[in-house]
């Protein structure tokens, strides 16, 4: 089967038992995506499909073909960071890092479909990506300050 990962297509197996998780890490190299849970309870795995947040951990191959899917690999445009990748750098949002490419595509689903999220709302987004560091306060931090500088009125900051 035929998977689009950041613009480009790859050929796999279409097997089944595996998860969009287990190609994008061990067959493909992509391995921004991060294995926490496994059981869809952390978020450490999240991608897009079609730019809707989704846990690659839960998601069977066959429901990612045909659909774009995009890792953190594939967030920034060439050598132009997103703006949730330069706040999350900005604000020094990660401690270990683990959960963080989960957290950035979390919040870039949330900004693409809400480019002016309360902290209400961000909160709301973000609840079930876990941080094992208790980073949370810089995270939604971070997403505040994405959403700025998504708008385009943070840039000169
Ligand atoms: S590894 Fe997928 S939700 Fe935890
Ligand atoms: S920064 Fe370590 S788990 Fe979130």
């Amino acid at each position: 089967m035929n998977l689009t990962i950041n613009g480009r297509t790859y050929q796999v197996a279409d097997d089944p038992p595996r998860v969009l998780l287990w190609v994008l890490r061990d067959e493909l190299g992509l391995t921004g995506a991060k294995f926490g849970c496994g059981a869809g309870y952390c978020g450490a795995c999240t991608v897009h499909l079609d730019g809707v947040a989704v846990r690659s951990c839960q998601t069977p191959l066959r429901q990612a073909a045909g659909r774009a899917v995009t890792t953190i690999e594939g967030l920034a445009r060439g050598e132009a960071l997103h703006p949730v990748q330069r706040a999350f750098l900005e604000v020094q949002a990660p401690q270990c890092g683990w959960c963080m490419s989960g957290q950035m595509m979390t919040a870039a689903a949330l900004i693409a479909a809400n480019p002016n999220p309360s902290d209400e709302e961000i909160t709301a987004a973000l609840e079930r990506n876990l941080c094992r560091c208790g980073a949370y306060a810089r995270i939604r931090r971070a997403v505040a300050r994405a959403a700025v500088l998504a708008c385009g009125s943070g840039e000169a900051a």
